[in-house]
């Protein structure tokens, strides 16, 4: 069930570096949200505090809140394994286990959580969670054969049936596209568009056609030099953000005068 984020005065550390500073941003339900700007300016490191991945780095930490429905993941006795099946997330590369097939690929996550599934079940959520990902009619008659035979862009698709297939709330896209070709490309993004009906979206991209194209909201980010801390300038209706930003970064950014 897709579900509200709400972020407050975010503050994320690596060891003693101030990476991101100060971000707030409320994210609806049954949205997309593309974050945009500048290589180092925090978005990934950003994107992995909304499922507390950031913290498996030593001396990673953060300062602030991040609500989903409410609930606060950074309160204490919070299971970060349980807010990270709550919060799924979606890789640059597609990372299928190369040696496990199709099926068992879609259903990693599930066993990971330590579930019993009987095999009728596991085959009906194998199914839909393929269906889900738009890659059901490719694969539905090599079930059994190794995901790392597939081509790049159906196992990117193979890593969010995955993703999808333990029933998140939220799905974070990390420049899921940035190693697919462009139909491989076009096929996440129209798979993006119906993914929104279901789950709180958010997706990292350096390609500003593609945030115009399959974002509701942008959030601009920006750096003022090496080593200070990313912020949130501009985060707005994506018209808005191509066509009328009120910060003069965001435009340079968006005109691509800058980046
Ligand atoms: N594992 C890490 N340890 C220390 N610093 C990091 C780590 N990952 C990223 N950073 C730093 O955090 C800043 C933001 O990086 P990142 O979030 O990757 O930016 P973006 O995704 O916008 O390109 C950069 O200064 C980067 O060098
Ligand atoms: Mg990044």
């Amino acid at each position: 069930m897709s579900k509200r984020i709400e972020v407050e005065d975010l503050n994320v550390y690596y060891g003693d570096f101030l990476a991101v500073e100060g971000v707030s941003m409320n994210i609806e339900p049954r949205t997309v949200t593309a974050f945009i700007g500048p290589s180092g300016c925090g978005k990934s490191t950003f994107l992995r505090t909304l499922n507390r991945m950031h913290e498996v780095i030593p001396g990673a930490r953060v300062e602030g809140s991040v609500l989903v429905d409410g609930e606060d993941l950074y309160a204490p006795g919070v299971d970060p394994v349980l807010v990270r099946r709550q919060v799924g997330m979606v890789f640059q590369r597609p990372n299928p286990f190369p040696t496990m097939s199709i099926k068992e690929n879609v259903l990693a996550g599930v066993r990971l959580n330590n579930k019993r599934i009987s095999k009728s079940d596991a085959d009906a959520l194998v199914e839909q969670s393929l269906r889900g990902a738009n890659l059901w009619e490719e694969v539905k008659d090599r079930l059994d054969k190794p995901g790392a035979g597939l081509s790049g862009g159906q196992q990117q698709r193979l890593c969010i049936a995955r993703t999808i297939a333990v029933s998140p709330d939220v799905v974070l896209m990390d420049e899921p596209c940035s190693a697919l070709d462009p139909i491989s490309t076009y096929a996440i993004e129209e798979l993006i568009e119906e993914l929104k009906n279901e789950f709180t979206i958010v997706i990292v991209t350096h390609n500003m056609q593609q945030a115009s194209r399959v974002s509701d909201k942008t959030a601009f980010f920006n750096i003022a030099g090496t080593g200070k801390p990313g912020k949130l300038i501009e985060f707005a209706e994506t018209g808005t953000i191509f066509t009328n930003p009120t910060q003069k970064a965001t435009e340079d950014y968006v005109s691509g005068r800058f980046g």
